[in-house]
């Protein structure tokens, strides 16, 4: 599949099952008696793979909800201004809400993201994300769960995409740079 587009594999199949599976160990042991089914906010698209395998790997009741932005500027950089594209269907109130992220790079959509989440008081709020970039370590957003810490890369694949493609792979790699240059 996309025959000589990745340049390199970052992270594998088996590297993300394994990963998946030991953060949602951890989720379950610290989220353990809370009262109500934890609920999960998938940020869409990019989350939906990680989603939906974190919530088989979980060995407690979860239920999904998802939520849709966009932040404005440029397609590579994050101003920090966000827009809701779609909502929460229902009342995150007494709620506990983990957010699940495909990757955190500025940190800028997360720190808006959870300002206005807590504004809905939940009973507690979290974010777990697969993947975070060096530069999220410089803004002071609260990150309880990282899965992998990546070099500042572009990436692609499971759930990550390049012009809405390569969201379909299994892995995570780095894009050939001629895929940038030949456009789709
Ligand atoms: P900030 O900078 O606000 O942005 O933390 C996070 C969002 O930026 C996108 N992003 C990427 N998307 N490969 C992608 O496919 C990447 O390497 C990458 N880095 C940042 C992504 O939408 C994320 O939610
Ligand atoms: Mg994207």
């Amino acid at each position: 599949m996309y025959d000589g587009d990745i340049a390199f594999v970052l992270i594998t199949e088996q590297q993300i099952n394994d990963k998946v599976t030991e953060l949602a160990k951890q989720v379950d042991e610290d989220y353990r008696g809370i009262s109500g089914d934890l609920l999960l906010v998938g940020v869409l698209k990019g989350a939906v793979m990680f989603m939906t395998d974190f919530a088989r790997a979980l060995p407690q009741p979860a239920q999904l909800e998802f939520m849709a932005v966009s932040s404005y500027g440029s397609s590579t950089s994050s101003s920090g201004v966000v827009r809701i594209l779609k909502d929460l269907d229902r009342d995150i109130a007494n709620r506990h809400v983990l957010i699940l992220e495909d990757i955190i790079d500025s940190g800028l959509t997360l720190s808006w993201l959870l300002k206005n989440l807590s504004a809905r008081n939940p009973a507690s709020l979290e974010v777990c994300t697969l993947l975070r970039k060096p530069d999220a370590v410089q803004v002071d957003v609260p990150v309880r769960y990282v899965g992998f810490d990546i070099p500042n890369e572009f990436v692609v694949g499971y759930g990550l995409d390049y012009a809405e493609r390569y969201r379909d792979l299994p892995y995570i790699g780095t894009l050939d740079p001629k895929v940038y240059t030949a456009g789709v």
